[in-house]
């Protein structure tokens, strides 16, 4: 599924779209080059779960965690500073996301092939000043489901 963004607010309201349909045990892994929008899209997943103080990019602590609706709990995590190599058990991330949990994890190449298949996958890529982001969901959500609930 491909999505124009045009503008930051476009993609604040897109990510809103998206993170009113995210439930406990759902994954999006944002990548994309610096300023291409992954936190601004995260900001806009946690306004669509209801969160509105948001804290930014977890750069150096890693992760952020938020109070989400009905009990569940968002884990954002900025991976950048995690070389690729790292063994995946060793970032605390993995502990981190129980059952309760909605996860967003930037740059997550690192810890890519240790996660459970349930996720979203987000590529994002500059359109001169603009965005676009390329979709990919496999598990609860699959990509047919979120290209209809997206539309
Ligand atoms: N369509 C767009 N979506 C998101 N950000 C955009 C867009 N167009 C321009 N921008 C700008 O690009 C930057 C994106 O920053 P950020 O979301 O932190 O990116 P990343 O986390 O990928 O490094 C912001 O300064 C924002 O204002
Ligand atoms: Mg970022």
């Amino acid at each position: 599924m491909n999505v124009r963004l045009n503008d930051e607010t476009a993609t604040l309201n897109f990510g809103e779209r998206l993170g009113r349909l995210l439930r406990s045990g759902d994954i999006v892994l944002l990548s994309g080059p610096f300023g291409s929008g992954k936190t601004t899209l995260a900001r806009g997943i946690a306004r669509g779960l209801g969160i509105e103080r948001w804290r930014g990019s977890p750069s150096f602590t890693l992760i952020y965690e938020y109070a989400g609706p009905d009990a569940t709990r968002l884990v954002h995590a900025d991976l950048y500073r995690v070389a690729s190599d790292t063994d995946a058990s060793q970032i605390g991330l993995l502990d981190a996301m129980d059952e309760r949990t909605i996860t967003i994890i930037e740059w997550p190449d690192a810890i890519r092939t240790a996660l459970p298949l349930n996720r979203i996958e987000v590529e994002l890529t500059y359109r001169g000043r603009a965005r676009a982001a390329h979709l990919r969901a496999r598990g609860r959500l699959c990509e047919s489901s979120l290209r209809e609930l997206l539309r």
